[in-house]
């Protein structure tokens, strides 16, 4: 495969986030209303907007992203960067391109100044969890999930 290309998405994204977002709500057996994936992608794409997205492209083709949540914190000035959704086709993986996605942000992290990128993921996502325990490792937090209903 020729080399990976990551930037920001941009408008003409659309049709191929959309389905690689598909793919990842398929992955976790979810169903995101429409109206939420269409505000996911504005989001996107407003400069204004903490969400942000990365795309990595192989000759012009869009094969991954990561979406990303930039926040404040409470422990310490700098804003930290929470990586959210991570998702590579299927026919794609095991070929670095999440591998340079987590690369890309922590060269961002480094150059925006952010304290932290940080992220979970599931016990037995194995192929994931391998790829994230070159990056470092996993901490001894447990996640605790409150609903309105
Ligand atoms: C996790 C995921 C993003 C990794 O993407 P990727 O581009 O295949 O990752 P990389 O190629 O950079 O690294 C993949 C690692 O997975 C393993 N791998 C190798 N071939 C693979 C394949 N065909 N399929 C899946 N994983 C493979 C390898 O362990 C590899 O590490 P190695 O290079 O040290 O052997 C991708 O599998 C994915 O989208 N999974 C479904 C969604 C998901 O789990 N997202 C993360 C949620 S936190």
């Amino acid at each position: 495969m020729n080399s990976v290309v990551i930037r920001s998405a941009l408008p003409g994204d659309e049709a191929a986030w959309r389905q690689l977002w598909k793919g990842y709500c398929g992955f976790y057996k979810t169903a995101i209303p429409d109206e939420v994936t269409t505000r996911t992608w504005s989001r996107i794409l407003d400069p204004d907007s903490a969400v942000l997205c990365m795309v990595a492209e192989v000759d012009g083709q869009v094969y991954g992203f990561a979406n990303c949540v930039v926040h404040e914190n409470t422990w310490e000035a700098l804003p930290v960067c929470y990586l959210e959704d991570l998702y590579v086709l299927p026919s794609a993986r095991g070929r670095g391109i999440a591998a340079a996605l987590l690369e890309w942000l922590r060269n961002a992290m480094r150059a925006e100044g952010w304290g932290r990128v940080y992220w979970m993921t599931q016990q037995g996502n194995d192929a994931a969890r391998r790829l994230y325990d070159r990056f470092t490792k996993p901490d001894d937090f447990v996640r605790y999930v409150l609903r309105p209903r």
